[in-house]
């Protein structure tokens, strides 16, 4: 197989900046095609705080001081580099402190598209100061899915992008990044470029970089095969389930991998005690650190439900208002959650560590050692998901014997699969409906599991044996960009 050209284009990264699992993936994605041999150059917004991290960063002269105009206002970018240690891709950093030095990587200002569309053409505009003509550009979300369209708009003159191809990833298709249409003016299309864009939406008076993106990459990619499906069929699509249709033959589901060098209980930087399938010592271990630091008042026997997560309409919390204070006056057993977001759902995490004090653990915030420590020492973990392209916490979940409770949606339904104490066979409890009966019955049937020992022991070892790696994902993400760039656009 030929080494190939790969610019990945996302909004973040890890180790550099996270809100959730979008960082993890392309800050495995990178490294693990590097390491098949292709010449990949990851960009990402330099955003405020990192500028203080623990990395060293480069001015790349080449591209200093660069400036280009959107609707009429001279913007200027210069180039960062950061070249990890071992790693074998190079991660570029776009300086341009007006967009990106802000309160936190995603706003709701009134100039939030421009910010990514300034990004987008700085990521260009730094390929072509390199001479970097990517076999493959390689778009993450809304945030980078105009590149396509500007590949054949305003940079379409530019040879060194002429053998250029476009595979476009979804992570998420709750957030399509709209734009007014006054946005045709940072586009700076001409009519031509114009007629690119949905003439619907453009009559209504907006722009829609995702749909954009949909309709003008290469290939369409998303982050598991049920969420594929899903977003084709109906609703989950939110209203691209049209352009997704009209292009079936060019949209794959392919499901994420899981950083077992982050995330495997065996050598945890984050834990005080490991462990592994055949040594569980360490996970009781990590058990009794969970209930202490999350102020919990329970004897260590008693199972302990544990939840991390971006609070948001997508995880399903909703279903959780009204059952969770009902099962937790009829079941013994304890939730450590973690999460940041909608306010509603803080209230409602509030409120309930009051009305539960001891039983149920709340920390509002994002904090990366408590999201490990609560993996670890959790006996079950809650993913109600309405929808969840794919879903990396159920995966960690399965290798920290932490008994993922999922729906029956996207990748949920891609990783887990219901046990069975008859059979002995599955690795999780899955349930089927969006409502607080079906998620109440979960819960209660992974407490009736946990109840006998030989059963939940079986269950455990099921769920660590299991393989997410990007080891075994990355192949597809590998023959995907070999066919696309010899020219194919079918998935
Ligand atoms: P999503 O990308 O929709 O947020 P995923 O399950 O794919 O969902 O990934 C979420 C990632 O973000 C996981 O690595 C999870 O541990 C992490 N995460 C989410 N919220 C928090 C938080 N409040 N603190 C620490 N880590 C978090
Ligand atoms: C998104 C999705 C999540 C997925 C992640 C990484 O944020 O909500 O399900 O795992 O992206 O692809």
């Amino acid at each position: 197989m030929a080494a190939l050209k790969l610019c990945i284009l996302t909004s973040e990264m890890m180790p550099f900046a996270k809100t959730g699992g979008l960082a993890d993936v392309t800050g495995a994605l990178a490294p693990e095609l590097g390491r098949l041999g292709h010449d990949v150059r990851a960009f990402m917004p330099l955003y405020r705080n990192l500028r203080a991290g623990p990395w060293d960063l480069e001015d790349v002269p080449t591209a200093s001081q660069v400036a280009f105009s959107v609707g009429g206002i001279r913007y200027e970018f210069s180039l960062k580099a950061a070249l990890l240690p071992g790693a074998r891709h190079q991660v570029y950093f776009i300086d341009c402190p007006p967009m990106f030095d802000r309160r936190s990587y995603y706003t709701e200002d009134a100039d939030e598209y421009r910010r990514f569309l300034i990004f987008t053409r700085a990521v260009i505009e730094s390929c072509q100061r390199l001479a970097f003509a990517p076999d493959v550009f390689h778009c993450n979300d809304w945030h980078t899915a105009l590149l396509p369209l500007l590949l054949q708009t305003v940079y379409s003159w530019d040879r060194l992008f002429a053998a250029s191809r476009t595979v476009l990833t979804i992570h998420n298709i709750g957030y399509q990044g709209f734009m007014p249409a006054g946005a045709l003016a940072d586009l700076a299309l001409g009519p031509a470029g114009e007629g690119l864009l949905d003439g619907a939406d453009l009559a209504a008076g907006i722009i829609n970089a995702l749909k954009t993106g949909i309709k003008l990459a290469d290939v369409v990619t998303t982050v598991s095969p049920t969420y594929a499906r899903e977003i084709c069929a109906g609703a989950l699509g939110m209203g691209m389930q049209d352009t997704l249709r009209a292009r079936l033959d060019s949209v794959i589901g392919i499901l994420n991998g899981v950083d077992y060098s982050e995330w495997d209980p065996r050598h945890d930087k984050y834990l005080e005690a490991h462990f592994s399938a055949d040594d569980l010592d360490g996970k009781a271990v990590n058990k009794r650190g969970l209930i202490a630091s999350a102020g919990l008042d329970i004897d260590p026997a008693v199972p302990v439900i544990g939840m991390v997560g971006r609070l948001t309409e997508q995880k399903g919390i909703d279903l959780l208002v009204g059952t969770l204070p009902r099962f937790l006056e009829k079941r013994q057993c304890a939730f450590a959650i973690l999460g940041a977001g909608d306010l509603r759902y803080v209230e409602f995490f509030e409120g309930l560590s009051r009305r539960f004090p001891g039983r149920v653990s709340f920390h509002a915030g994002y904090d990366e050692a408590r999201a490990h420590l609560i993996e670890a020492g959790s006996d079950a973990f809650l993913m109600p998901s309405r929808y969840e392209p794919c879903g990396l916490n159920q995966m960690y979940s399965l290798r920290y014997g932490t008994v993922p409770i999922v729906r029956n949606t996207g990748g949920l339904a891609d990783s887990v699969v219901h046990f069975d104490p008859a059979t002995g066979l599955g690795t999780g409890c899955v349930f089927n409906d969006y409502d607080s009966f079906a998620v109440e019955w979960a819960l209660g049937t992974t407490l009736d599991w946990f109840t006998d020992r030989v059963s939940w022991r079986r269950l455990m070892r099921n769920a660590m044996a299991q393989d997410f790696s990007w080891t075994r994902q990355i192949g597809q993400y590998d023959r995907l960009f070999q066919r696309v760039a010899a020219g194919s656009s079918s998935a």
